[in-house]
């Protein structure tokens, strides 16, 4: 059988990696496949003509002319950002050519535009790289998981903010500091923002919520915090408590629609989700059948993301002369039946609640602020009042008052009524700064 040719849309951290694992495994692929894969090419702009030179790889700065090229059977984009990967994208499904991307970005806003194109050529885009770097998740919930009704996902899905977190909590080193070493290792998008503010962590979760529920991509739906809400005060007393703080994803689906949401979660100590560090992501999944599963890995990397990459070729070249309507749909569920159950206002998401209430230490003060919570009718799961910690965000007027911490862990609660709370409780005369909440999940 003739070899299949791949071309390659970038060779930096994700490029380089898939190239590597395409030239060392060779022989092992070939005898997956039955088929020989080659590199065809590679489309670089400027610094990663080195690369290709070092790995003896053909390399143009012309994107435009290798997706259209007839040489080419494959195209595995991993350039990032939306233009030219969106029109480079389409151009190659309309040459007839297959599609691997790691671009989360591209799929989670475009994805619903490049299935249609996808659908109607005939061939696959696949995006396995896309989520959770090495692990294959999207695998796991598209096919592994097909027999069930999913429940709920929840993720530490992306790699630069839990290396930041656990190198910041484990060895207490600076922000700054942590994100440059990320950037430095690969792990960062071009622009870390995505990262440290929960984007690239929603563009994934957009991606698994699809598959999970059969919905079509909505990104902008998505409820995203980012890491830097997280304060080391709040770590001190989530960890007393029996907690961790964790960047998660979470897309969750109740009987009034689904809650899409990217935000530092307290997590119970014990759970094997509160203990994954570094680089490293981890995805939960609850199915009706199964019950929880949960899948480990590297989150992000050269090698670990090729893995993905080099997957779905594998994939894709096992699949190259089947008929596209045999073909695992690319979202798992058929297109004409994606289903339109609305997604949640935050107002409507139920969680468990932590609050932290700086508050001045004198009588009565608790009990005008536990009424408030009587009221409006939310349980409180524990309160404590903590020492207080001057210079740790009391004002010095406050201090001299003699400011206390107040934390208060809630029960499940619809989050419009915590909302409603916090209100109540900013206004109260005792109350010295803005209250600061974080969501709490058990997931058992
Ligand atoms: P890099 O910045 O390391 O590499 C980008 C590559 O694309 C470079 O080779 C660059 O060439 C090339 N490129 C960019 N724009 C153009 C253009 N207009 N024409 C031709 N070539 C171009 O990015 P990553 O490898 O880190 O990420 C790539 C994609 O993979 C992104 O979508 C990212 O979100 C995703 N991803 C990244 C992971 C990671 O661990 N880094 C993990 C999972 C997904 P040059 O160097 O010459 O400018
Ligand atoms: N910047 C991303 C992360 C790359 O750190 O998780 C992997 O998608």
């Amino acid at each position: 059988m003739k070899p299949v040719k791949i071309g390659l849309l970038g060779l930096g951290t994700v490029g380089r990696g898939t190239a590597q694992i395409l030239q060392r495994n060779a022989a092992e692929l070939e005898r997956r496949c039955g088929r020989q894969i080659v590199i065809h090419s590679a489309a670089v702009r400027n610094a990663s003509k080195v690369a290709a030179e070092e790995l003896g790889i053909k390399s143009t700065s012309d994107g435009a002319a290798l997706v259209s090229d007839p040489e080419i059977d494959i195209v595995c984009e991993m350039m990032g950002g939306d233009q030219p990967a969106l029109e480079w994208v389409l151009s190659a499904i309309e040459h007839g050519k297959h599609v691997i991307t790691a671009n989360k970005a591209l799929i989670a806003v475009h994805g619903n535009e490049i299935f249609e194109a996808a659908r109607k050529a005939g061939v696959v885009v696949a995006f396995e790289p896309a989520v959770a770097g090495g692990i294959p998740v999207i695998k796991a919930i598209r096919e592994g998981l097909a027999a069930n009704q999913i429940q709920w996902v929840a993720g530490i899905i992306n790699g630069t903010g839990n290396f930041i977190l656990s190198e910041m909590a484990s060895k207490g080193r600076e922000f700054a500091d942590v994100l440059q070493e990320a950037q430095e290792l690969g792990y960062a998008e071009a622009d870390p923002t995505f990262d440290v503010e929960g984007i690239d962590a929603a563009h994934k979760l957009t991606i698994m919520a699809s598959i999970a529920f059969g919905i079509p991509l909505q990104f902008n739906r998505v409820f995203t915090e980012g890491i830097s809400k997280i304060s080391r005060e709040d770590v001190s007393y989530a960890e007393e408590l029996g907690y961790r703080i964790k960047h998660l994803g979470i897309a969750k689906k109740t009987d009034k629609g689904i809650e899409l949401r990217v935000h530092p979660t307290l997590i119970p100590h014990q759970r094997l989700i509160a203990n994954v560090n570094g680089v490293m992501n981890a995805v939960l999944v609850r199915g009706d059948a199964v019950g929880p599963t949960m899948y480990y890995g590297p989150g992000a990397g050269s090698e670990p993301t090729g893995s993905s990459v080099v997957a779905d070729i594998v994939d894709v070249v096992r699949v190259l002369d089947a008929d596209p309507v045999n073909q695992v749909p690319h979202l798992a569920f058929q297109a004409d039946v994606l289903s339109d159950v609305p997604i949640l206002e935050p107002a409507d998401f139920e969680s468990a609640y932590y609050l932290r209430v700086h508050a001045e230490d004198k009588p009565g003060v608790m009990a005008s602020i536990t009424s408030i919570f009587g009221q409006l009718g939310i349980s409180i799961e524990a309160i404590v009042q903590k020492e207080s910690s001057p210079g740790e965000g009391v004002s010095a007027q406050a201090d001299a008052n003699t400011v206390v911490p107040v934390i208060l862990l809630t029960r499940l609660v619809r989050e419009g009524l915590i909302q409603e709370a916090i209100a109540e409780i900013e206004k109260l005369d005792s109350v010295t700064q803005s209250v600061a909440m974080l969501r709490v999940e058990t997931l058992n």
